[in-house]
């Protein structure tokens, strides 16, 4: 657990984080004056960095009051979680908690009876529909371990929002098999979110991670990438950018072609393999390395993971055929084989940009949490009339991060001239 002591080095980064977060702090503004969460309980499971701080205290201001959990146990930075807890946050979190503890913080969160979960990765959306569907697995015991009456807990949630990829898949499904308990915004899939904080976010911030995990010198090296989806092809972009040769292994033939035609070498993971010095996994999927493909790789190799769950590099297998494992550092376990090669695997496959660095840099979350933001506000004003559906924000709250954002960089708009915009409606004009 953290120390308190480390609260006053936690707020000066996260006022650091709210300086570069100019919209954030706009709607924060708003909602000071305006109070649209007045009397909400929000529950928040989202990793706790310094961006997500910010997010906190727009909420906050918005006169709701938040209890946040971590949305993966080794995101936590510390000396956020304490400044948070020193204004009065209710935070469940510590960087490096056992998998009890961390579901024990969501059901934590749960004992505030939210109103609106805030989610990363659906693991507080899934625990409250697990609960009400009783469904039982280990998580949701221990999640429940911490609560006297786990349904009356959940019964009062009327809506969510999640901020990734992995949490939307899950939505979905409970969608799909008419499961999903209340309307919930797909964050993830607003142009403002998916378009800035997938490529741009993740691509700096992954290839930050691995550097400071390793040190190496990325210019000549080769890096494969699994996965040219939002993520994928923003790793393989910044590679490039640094001087990597890039490889990308991809299933579906329109985002293989996409990587071919952008210049990417694109083959499969067993060809890959062979040849790859460091690999960074990016699909949201299971088992994307596995035995076979460790089997192949040079002595050396560095595995990294970006998707969100530690699952794409299979763990398992690579203990099982190694003889020893070592820790070289935190960041770093070195497998060595039965045949003596060495296999390096960084923050324990989880994601490597929120454990090995901070995660996406503020200017990008600004636009990612001033979307959540609006989406919590959009949520309170139309509860009554969403149904138990997955919404995309409705483009205007889009257009208006995305204004704000501009603004904020100095960057000017073309305007439409009345002309243009009745020549863009029409359908008589064509060939002259
Ligand atoms: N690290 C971060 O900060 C961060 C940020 C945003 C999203 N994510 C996570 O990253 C993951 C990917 O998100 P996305 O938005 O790019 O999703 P996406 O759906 O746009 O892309 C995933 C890609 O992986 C491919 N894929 C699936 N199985 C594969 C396999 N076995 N081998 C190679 N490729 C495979 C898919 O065809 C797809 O093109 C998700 O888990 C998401 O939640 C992480």
């Amino acid at each position: 657990m953290w120390d308190l002591d480390l609260a006053e080095r936690g707020a000066e980064r996260i006022a650091w984080a709210e300086k570069l977060m100019p919209v954030c702090r706009s709607v924060g503004a708003v909602f000071k004056r305006d109070r649209p969460l007045e009397g909400l309980r929000i529950g928040c499971c989202l990793h706790v960095t310094k961006e997500t701080a910010v997010l906190v205290k727009v909420l906050s201001e918005g006169g709701a009051s938040v209890a946040l959990c971590p949305s993966n146990p080794l995101s936590t930075q510390d000396d956020v979680a304490a400044a948070l807890s020193e204004l009065g946050i209710q935070v469940y979190a510590y960087r490096g908690m056992p998998p009890r503890e961390y579901y024990e913080a969501i059901g934590k969160v749960l004992s505030h009876r939210p109103h609106i979960t805030v989610d990363d990765g659906a693991d507080l959306t899934s625990t409250v529909h697990k609960i009400m569907h009783g469904v039982r697995d280990e998580g949701v015991a221990w999640a429940s371990s911490v609560l006297s009456d786990p349904r009356g807990s959940c019964s009062e949630v009327f809506g969510g929002t999640e901020e990734t990829t992995t949490g939307v898949v899950r939505l979905r499904s409970l969608e799909t098999q008419g499961l999903l308990l209340y309307p919930v915004i797909a964050v993830n899939d607003s142009p403002t979110k998916r378009l800035f904080d997938n490529p741009i976010g993740t691509g700096q911030s992954v290839l930050d991670g691995i550097m400071r995990a390793t040190g190496v010198l990325l210019a000549g090296k080769r890096l494969v990438v699994a996965g040219y989806g939002q993520v994928g092809s923003g790793i393989a972009m910044r590679a490039r950018g640094l001087g990597c040769e890039v490889i990308v292994v991809e299933p579906s033939p329109v985002r293989a072609l996409m990587a071919a035609m952008n210049g990417f070498r694109v083959t499969d993971m067993n060809e890959a393999a062979e040849v790859g010095d460091i690999f960074v996994t990016a699909t949201g999927n299971i088992n994307v390395i596995r035995r076979e493909h460790f089997l192949r790789m040079r002595s050396g190799a560095i595995l990294a993971n970006a998707g969100h769950y530690d699952v794409e590099i299979s763990k398992n297998d690579l203990s099982s055929i190694s003889e020893r494992v070592e820790k070289v550092s935190e960041l770093v376990t070195k497998y060595v084989l039965h045949d003596g090669r060495e296999l390096y695997l960084l923050a324990e496959g989880r994601l490597v940009n929120l454990v090995a660095a901070e995660g996406h840099p503020p200017e990008v979350m600004d636009l990612s949490f001033s979307l959540q933001a609006l989406a919590v506000k959009y949520l309170a004003e139309n509860r009554e009339r969403l149904g138990r559906r997955v919404y995309v924000l409705p483009e205007e709250i889009d257009d208006a991060v995305a204004r704000g954002k501009l603004e904020s960089m100095g960057v000017k708009l073309e305007s439409l001239t009345e002309e243009q915009k009745r020549y863009l409606r029409e359908w008589r004009l064509g060939t002259s």
